[in-house]
């Protein structure tokens, strides 16, 4: 189903046309979508509370001051939950306030704090709905990537006859399931690398760092919901595979080299998200090596690039990389980018606590040459489609079209 696992705002404002949003609630839940309800002070003139409470099963969320919400920051929370908001029926007041970047309320709140795709699906008087206000700020809206649902034609509440009436909401549920298949990966075949690589020293110890493959993981996770073919070459995990993935394990660096080249040709596009070890133990010993007094001196030889190597292919993917940086982030990661030619560097800071290796959460930098795009803070679910959007985006050219 076009949406399943994501995460619906639904934002009811104070049109007539309210009554219908339960409808549109449970449009979305058939799509797989669960579903939050934000409604404004003046949409619970026309809706209860009750009525989508019950459809949403969920509680509704109304009030920016709710000293209930974690830390009095549910807006901010709520915002990070959704993978889109859509408000139906959104009346000319809320048009205009979120034109105006207004923050008075909840749910204008919630849209300006989030970075998720928007739709609006307007519903009002034909008058109103055609006056130059209102088409104004359509019209700035929709330059700012915001997806609108054009009103029908028809009889209205108040008799009028014209262009105002709300969407149809299966067809409005329908505009949100598009925006998660607009990704334009569908087919395509995608390679990722994930995990921390072990470097055996003997048969008991190794080199190997913090890496759990969660982020590699999610990219995984993303990419399948986007339709892609993922083959995810993995050494050390801590996470569960998503069973629509081929997954090849490959523990060492030079084991996860050939695995990544044997399996390259044909992929459109390779995610390099493994910590591969730059140095393996040249002489790994047979026995365990026994404890003594004396310095033990281990010689380290540099492992193949494998990134690098993709990148050199004569028919190379798309390729992608990551940078994990404790200082000098952006110079470090620009640097990664030029030397090894790749179209893209993820930048990982690690130095944060609670963001990067082990967590579930990480903060991103996309880097193209000409390009910087930030990725705030979020689950690593989350960021995995804000990167599959940004492929899309940015090297497949589709992602949030106006309707
Ligand atoms: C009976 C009645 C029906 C209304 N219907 C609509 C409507 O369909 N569309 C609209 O944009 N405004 C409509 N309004 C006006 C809005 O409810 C009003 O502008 C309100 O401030 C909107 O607040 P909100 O955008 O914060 O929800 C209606 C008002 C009344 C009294």
């Amino acid at each position: 189903m076009k949406l399943n696992n994501k995460n619906i705002i639904l934002g009811v404002s104070g049109s007539i046309a309210a009554y219908k949003a339960p409808d549109i609630v449970h449009r979305l839940q058939d799509l797989g979508a669960k579903v939050r309800v934000i409604l404004t002070q003046s949409g619970a003139k026309f809706i209860t509370e009750l009525s989508l409470q019950v459809a949403s099963k969920n509680k509704v969320w109304h009030n920016l001051w709710d000293k209930e919400a974690e830390l009095c920051m549910g807006h901010i929370e709520l915002a990070k939950w959704a993978d889109a908001i859509l408000i139906a029926p959104a009346s000319a007041n809320t048009i205009a306030d979120i034109a105006l970047g207004k923050a008075h309320d909840l749910l204008n709140s919630v849209i300006l704090a989030s970075d998720c795709p928007i739709l609006i699906a307007p519903a009002m008087n034909q008058l109103m709905y055609a006056s130059d206000s209102v088409q104004t700020n359509l019209q700035t809206l929709s330059r700012r990537q915001i997806i609108i649902i054009a009103p029908k034609h028809g009889k209205q509440a108040c008799g009028d006859v014209g262009k105002g009436r709300l969407a149809e909401p299966v067809s409005i549920a329908q505009k949100v399931g598009d925006i998660f298949q607009n990704t334009n990966l569908g087919g395509k075949k995608v390679l990722i690398t994930l995990g921390a690589t072990i470097e055996a020293i003997d048969p008991v110890r190794y080199l190997s760092n913090h890496s759990s493959g969660k982020m590699g993981s999610a990219i995984a996770d993303a990419c399948i919901e986007a339709g892609a073919q993922v083959t995810l070459v993995h050494s050390n995990i801590t996470v569960e595979l998503n069973q629509k993935a081929v997954a090849i394990s490959a523990i060492s660096a030079e084991k996860m080299y050939t695995a990544v080249m044997d399996n390259i040709t044909q992929q459109d596009i390779f995610i390099a998200c493994a910590a591969v070890s730059d140095y393996y133990i040249k002489n790994i010993a047979k026995n365990k090596i026994k404890k003594s007094a004396k310095p033990l001196t281990l010689e380290l030889t540099p492992t193949k690039d494998i990134l690098q190597a993709v990148c050199q292919l004569p028919q190379k993917p798309l390729c992608i990389g990551f940078a994990a940086e404790t200082q000098n982030l952006l110079e470090n990661a620009r640097n990664k980018l030029k030397n090894k030619s790749c179209d893209a560097i993820i930048l990982n800071d690690i130095s944060k606590p609670n963001s990067g290796f082990k967590s579930d959460e990480n903060t991103l930098i996309f880097l193209t040459p000409t390009n910087h795009i930030k990725i705030a803070k979020n689950s690593k679910q989350k960021l995995g489609r804000k990167i599959v959007e940004i492929l899309s985006k940015n090297f497949y050219n589709i992602y949030k079209k106006p309707c």
